[in-house]
C-alpha cells in the first residue's frame, strides 16, 4: 500500500533531526498491510529509532491474535530490552489490539500506546476485509462462522462483537472476551497490572473511517443490544476496571481524539493526522 510508504516516509523525516533523548517509537501494521511497504529506503536516523514489527505481513495477518501476539513479543520484549528508559509504540487498525495484547501480557516500558483507528472494543459490521473470505455473508448471520471453533482460527473472528449474541461472543471469543474479562474464566486480573504500566494512551478515531464499526470502538466505545453506541465509560469493563482502563482514565492518561474526513486506508497518509495525532506524543 502506497499510503504506508508515505507515513513511514513521514516519520522517518521527521524522527531524523530528533536527538537521542527521544524514545524508540515500534510501529504494528494493520491487517494485510504488508510490511515490505514499511521498510524505510536507507535512511538512518540519528536519535530515534524506529522498529517496524516484521511478523505476520500480508496475508499471514488473519491469524490468531495471540498466535500473532507470541510471534511479535520476542521481538518487542528485545527492542524494549536494548531501550531501558522507555519506547513508544503506534498501532494501526488490528495492530492496536495486537498491541493491547503485547501490553497485556509484558512486564513492558511502553511510555505512550497511539492507537490509530483500531477496533480496541472489537467490531460489528462490514469490513472490506471480510468480503473476500465471507462473499454471501452479512453482519447479522457473521456470528454463526465466527463464534465457533473454526472461525476463531481467523484474526477477525477474535474481535467480532456481536452485541446480539453476547453468550456466544463469550463462550467462543478467544481474544477479546478473554482481555476484556469478559469469559467466566475471568483471567484479566493477570492482564491488568502490566497494561496500567502504560503512561499515556492516546486513542485516534474519526467517523469517516469506513471499516471500523462502529468507528467510536477505535475509542473503546461498543453498541450495546439495541445498537446504541455506549462511551467507554458504560462499559462493564471498564466500569469494574477490568484490565486497567478506569485507572489509565483516574489518572487522565487517556488521551481521546477524532479526526473528521478520514477513511480508514487514509490513516497513515494524512499529514494533518500525523502532526496532531501522532508526532505530539513521540517525546
Ligand atoms: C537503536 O536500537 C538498537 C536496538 O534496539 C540499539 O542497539 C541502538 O543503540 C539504537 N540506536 C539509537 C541511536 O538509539
Ligand atoms: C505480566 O507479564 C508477565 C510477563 O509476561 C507475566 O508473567 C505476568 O503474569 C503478567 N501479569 C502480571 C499481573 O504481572
Ligand atoms: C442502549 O443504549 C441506549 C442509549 O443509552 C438506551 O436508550 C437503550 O435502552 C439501551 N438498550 C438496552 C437494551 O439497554
Ligand atoms: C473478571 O471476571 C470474573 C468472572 O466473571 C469476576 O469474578 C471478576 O470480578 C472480574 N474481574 C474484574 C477485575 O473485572
Ligand atoms: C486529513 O485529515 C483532515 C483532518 O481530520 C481531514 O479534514 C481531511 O479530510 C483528511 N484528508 C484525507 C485525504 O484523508
Amino acid at each position: 500500500m502506497a499510503g504506508c510508504r508515505v507515513w513511514l516516509l513521514l516519520l522517518s523525516t521527521t524522527l531524523m533531526g530528533m536527538t537521542a533523548a527521544y524514545k524508540h517509537v515500534v510501529f504494528m501494521h494493520g491487517v494485510l498491510a504488508g510490511i515490505e511497504e514499511f521498510t524505510p529506503s536507507s535512511s538512518d536516523h540519528p536519535g530515534t529509532n524506529v522498529t517496524l514489527i516484521k511478523a505476520y505481513s500480508g496475508i499471514c495477518s488473519v491469524e490468531p491474535l495471540w498466535r500473532q501476539v507470541g510471534k511479535i513479543k520476542s521481538q518487542v520484549a528485545a527492542v524494549m530490552k536494548s531501550n531501558p528508559a522507555g519506547i513508544h509504540l503506534v498501532c494501526f487498525s488490528q495492530g492496536g489490539l495486537i498491541c493491547r495484547g503485547l501490553l497485556s501480557v509484558l512486564q513492558h516500558n511502553v511510555d505512550t500506546f497511539i492507537s490509530l483507528s483500531s477496533p480496541l472494543a472489537g467490531q460489528y459490521g462490514y469490513m472490506v476485509y471480510l468480503k473476500k473470505y465471507f462473499p454471501k455473508s452479512v453482519t447479522k448471520n457473521l456470528y454463526k462462522i465466527l463464534y465457533t471453533k473454526t472461525g476463531q482460527d481467523i484474526s477477525f473472528g477474535n474481535y467480532w462483537m456481536d452485541p446480539h449474541h453476547l453468550t456466544k461472543y463469550r463462550m467462543y471469543s478467544q481474544f477479546l472476551a478473554v482481555i476484556n474479562n469478559d469469559t467466566d474464566k475471568g483471567q484479566s486480573h493477570t492482564y491488568k497490572q502490566n497494561f496500567s504500566r502504560l503512561k499515556k494512551l492516546v486513542l485516534i478515531a474519526g467517523p469517516d473511517d469506513g471499516v471500523i464499526t462502529p468507528w467510536q470502538s477505535g475509542h473503546f466505545g461498543m453498541f450495546n443490544s439495541s445498537e446504541a453506541v455506549l462511551p467507554m465509560e458504560d462499559q462493564t469493563w471498564y466500569k469494574e476496571d477490568s484490565f486497567g482502563l478506569r485507572t489509565l482514565n483516574d489518572r487522565k492518561a487517556i488521551k481521546m481524539l477524532t479526526f473528521s474526513g478520514v477513511c480508514h486506508t487514509n490513516w497513515h497518509k494524512n499529514m494533518s493526522i500525523y502532526e496532531n495525532g501522532i508526532k505530539p506524543f513521540l517525546t
